[in-house]
């Protein structure tokens, strides 16, 4: 009998954490290289939220479990979050506090999902969601989007994926990978199918909320279209707008039943995310935000650096995204070129490879964010870095025969 379970054999590991792994390798053997796969900012949490985590510590606060899902302080700030940046009234017993919002994510899925139960996921999406679904023994079912819709899923595309097993829509606006963020008339064509289709839920996570740029206005679905409201789980958490992916915490509003059995499911493998990060995440969201435009403008610098730099790239397409700090360029153009190995690209993990090997730049393909021939690249990296790095793609599209 296989020790392991039958269900890992639907599983994949992350595809971002074997660049990463891959590039390290090579750093390790002496190459000098440049890695574009991580995703988080490259800045250090703000010292405010620092400082109230080891006040926190001193004060014999982080000694203790917790309250399972969240702290009632932490619960507040992000009550209060809700309403006035997105005009959503929670209740704290409607708040569920995470270990990063991929528990909670989790807890969501486990919590809902019954064999057969299916996902809508648009693709290319953020490579943990099907993976996550099938965990907890759901199906998920990828709708396709395109470069020339700006990776937006339409209300069409949307409405053919509806079944009657459809449990979630999972939405991810801005976007990992491909930094895409629906706009308000976007998100309500959306939401007007789902008004239709009452036994659908929606996931939305917004986990990249803050990170928006040339006067972007962000929206989630619950506060566009309030029918919705009792049918949502809105997530979000401090990792990518407060520098906080090492402090592991992530949160949700939604109905209280639903947040009633994360909490369950909760308690019964992991308990309370670390206290000492609770208290920092308190701090983050009732703090000081003058660092998110600061860091908002250096974001939109690599971007736009990155759009200029990757479209004068032989074989590369490069749309401009509205947020996050991804770009998502396609290089079907490149597809059946010759590297300098000798090697003919027919995939674009064949692209990140040769381009790894011949000019040490480390991108994800984009295959498994469920679009490809692409590639993923990840502008949170200095900006130096960022530029030398679009050059050497230019020199490996260049020198591709
Ligand atoms: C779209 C998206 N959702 C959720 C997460 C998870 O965030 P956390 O680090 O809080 O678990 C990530 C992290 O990469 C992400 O890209």
């Amino acid at each position: 009998m296989a020790f392991l379970a039958e269900q890992l054999k639907r599983i994949k590991p992350s595809a971002t954490i074997a660049v990463t792994d891959k590039a390290r390798a090579l750093k390790l053997a002496g190459r000098n290289v440049i890695g574009l796969g991580a995703g988080e900012p490259d800045f250090d949490t703000p010292d405010n939220i620092k400082e109230a985590a080891v006040k926190a510590i001193r004060d014999g606060k982080a000694s203790k479990y917790t309250n399972v899902d969240g702290i009632a302080e932490l619960k507040e700030a992000v009550c209060r979050k809700f309403k006035t940046e997105n005009g959503l009234d929670y209740k704290p017993s409607q708040i569920s506090v995470g270990t990063g919002g991929k528990q909670v994510l989790y807890n969501a899925f486990v919590a809902t999902l019954n064999p057969g139960d299916e996902v809508i996921i648009p693709a290319p999406y953020w490579v943990s969601y099907p993976e996550m679904v099938m965990l907890a023994g759901g199906e998920p079912v990828e709708v396709k989007t395109t470069m020339e819709s700006g990776f937006k899923m339409s209300a069409e595309a949307l409405e053919r994926a509806i079944t009657p097993k459809t449990k979630w829509l999972l939405l991810n606006s801005p976007s990992n990978p491909t930094g895409a963020a629906y706009t308000k008339s976007e998100l309500k064509a959306l939401t007007d199918v789902l008004v239709r289709h009452p036994h659908v839920h929606v996931l939305t996570d917004d986990m990249y909320e803050h990170l928006v740029y040339d006067d972007f206005e962000f929206f989630t679905p619950a506060q566009i279209e309030p029918r919705l409201y009792e049918r949502t789980l809105t997530l979000n958490g401090v990792s990518k707008a407060y520098c906080m992916t090492g402090w592991r915490i992530g949160f949700a509003g939604g109905p209280e039943p639903l947040i009633k059995a994360m909490a369950m499911i909760q308690s019964q493998s992991t308990s309370n995310p670390s206290a000492v990060s609770q208290w920092a995440a308190v701090e983050a969201l009732n703090g000081p935000k003058d660092f998110i435009p600061k860091h908002n403008k250096i974001f939109k610098e690599r971007r736009d650096l990155c759009v200029a730099m990757l479209n004068q790239a032989k074989g590369i397409q490069c749309p401009k995204p509205e947020g996050a700090f991804y770009v998502f360029p396609s290089c079907a153009g490149t597809i059946g070129k010759t590297a300098p190995t000798g090697k003919t690209l027919t995939t674009d993990e064949d692209f990140v490879t040769e381009l790894l090997e011949a000019e040490g730049v480390a991108v994800v393909q984009g295959t498994p964010f469920g679009l490809g021939p692409a590639f993923r690249i990840s502008y949170a990296t200095a900006t130096t870095s960022v530029q030398e790095a679009c050059e050497r793609i230019q020199r490996f599209c260049g020198n591709l025969r």
